[in-house]
């Protein structure tokens, strides 16, 4: 690969020699962000394509209070991982679904967006460039948090005159406090995360901060999180504040259908995947909150949570309870089935998977 700071150091060439790894306590990493060593920012004007991007050393960034990010929310965010293998391969899971739904969501949000090669390239640059804080193998994975933002400034509401485009990354072990215990869910009546035209289905910074309140007081009453329904006819699931949703009946695994209001998960639509490959029906319908009732097992997926069982769901006061609080047979399958690929254990089949 490409290096355009020459003092950023490559990864080691030959696998026998041991890696070098950050001086940190690799089996306390959580979701939070250590701080590494640097990031890569890409620059363009308002009707012009990215060009040229660069690794900086990672810090704080300038922006103008009158910044189009800062005033008006234009902004959209990614995540992704990078795993290191045993034999000190890098593994990076399915990039360029990153980049596709960064593009489709800068078209929503009238920014542009970098190329998908211009995207993939930048995540490699930024994982080689911070190599010593990728976990070791079973640890944890490097959290790869790329950022489109409209950086120009702005007063009267318009798009702004200049972008950037950011990749950080940190170290992270389990999202949620359970760890790989099954997570408690409230499903919330009043509040919703998205409505029919609105940005539901695109990674926009403001759909995470309108979960906060609703979330909050989730926390406070000792759920883990909130699972929204559908704002039209207040019934059908929709997700969790940071993640897709499934349920679980005999041999059928459906998940809400991507209709605009749904983040469209890579994750999400890889389980649809290895699970149609492991003998289940997979379905993409409504899904109603009733169903939670007779499900056998529920579970999240995303890129931060993976795949998370969910032990109990709260509706108006009703509790349902799954798998008697260990983790379901089908989530543990799917859970190891994802992360054996994500992690280089088991045989690449389905072409998701790309070495740096
Ligand atoms: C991810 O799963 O990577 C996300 O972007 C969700 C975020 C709230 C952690």
């Amino acid at each position: 690969h490409k290096n355009n700071v020459n003092s950023v150091p490559l990864s080691s060439p030959a696998s026998n020699v041991a890696p070098v790894l950050a001086d940190i306590d690799w089996d306390n990493i959580g979701f939070g962000l250590t701080p590494t060593d640097y990031m890569y920012i890409m620059k363009c004007s308002q009707g012009e394509k990215f060009s040229k991007g660069e690794l900086q050393r990672f810090g704080n960034i300038e922006l103008s209070p009158s910044a189009g990010v800062l005033n008006y929310g234009q902004g959209l965010f990614e995540g992704l991982k990078a795993y290191r293998k045993k034999d000190g391969k890098i593994l990076l899971f399915r990039p360029e679904e990153n980049a596709l739904r960064l593009r489709m969501g800068a078209e929503r949000m009238c920014m542009p967006s970098p190329t998908v090669e211009q995207f993939v390239e930048a995540v490699k640059l930024s994982v080689v460039a911070n190599e010593k804080w990728i976990p070791p193998p079973g640890k944890g994975s490097l959290y790869i948090r790329p950022l489109l933002m409209g950086s120009g400034a702005v007063l009267g509401l318009a798009p702004a005159p200049e972008y950037t485009f950011l990749i950080f990354v940190s170290p992270v072990g389990n999202y949620f406090r359970e760890g790989l215990a099954p997570i408690n869910l409230i499903v919330e009546t009043e509040m919703h995360r998205a409505t029919p035209g609105g940005t539901g289905g695109v990674k926009t910074i403001g759909n995470y901060a309108a979960v906060l309140k609703a979330q909050s007081a989730a926390k406070a009453k000792g759920y883990s999180d909130v699972l929204y329904l559908d704002s039209v006819h207040k019934k059908y699931l929709e997700e969790v504040s940071s993640c897709n949703v499934f349920v679980v009946k005999g041999n059928l695994i459906s998940t809400p259908a991507i209709q605009g209001t749904i983040l469209p998960g890579i994750t999400r639509k890889s389980i649809l995947d290895v699970a149609c490959s492991q003998g289940f029906q997979v379905e993409e319908r409504l899904v109603t909150v009733d169903e939670l009732l007779d499900a056998d097992e529920v579970f999240c997926t995303g890129t931060a949570v993976v795949v998370s069982p969910v032990g109990s769901i709260t509706y108006l006061n009703k509790r349902v309870s799954y798998g008697r609080e260990g983790v379901g047979r089908v989530s543990q399958q799917l859970y190891t089935a994802l992360t054996s690929l994500q992690m280089g254990i088991a045989e690449d089949k389905m072409g998701w998977i790309m070495e740096i």
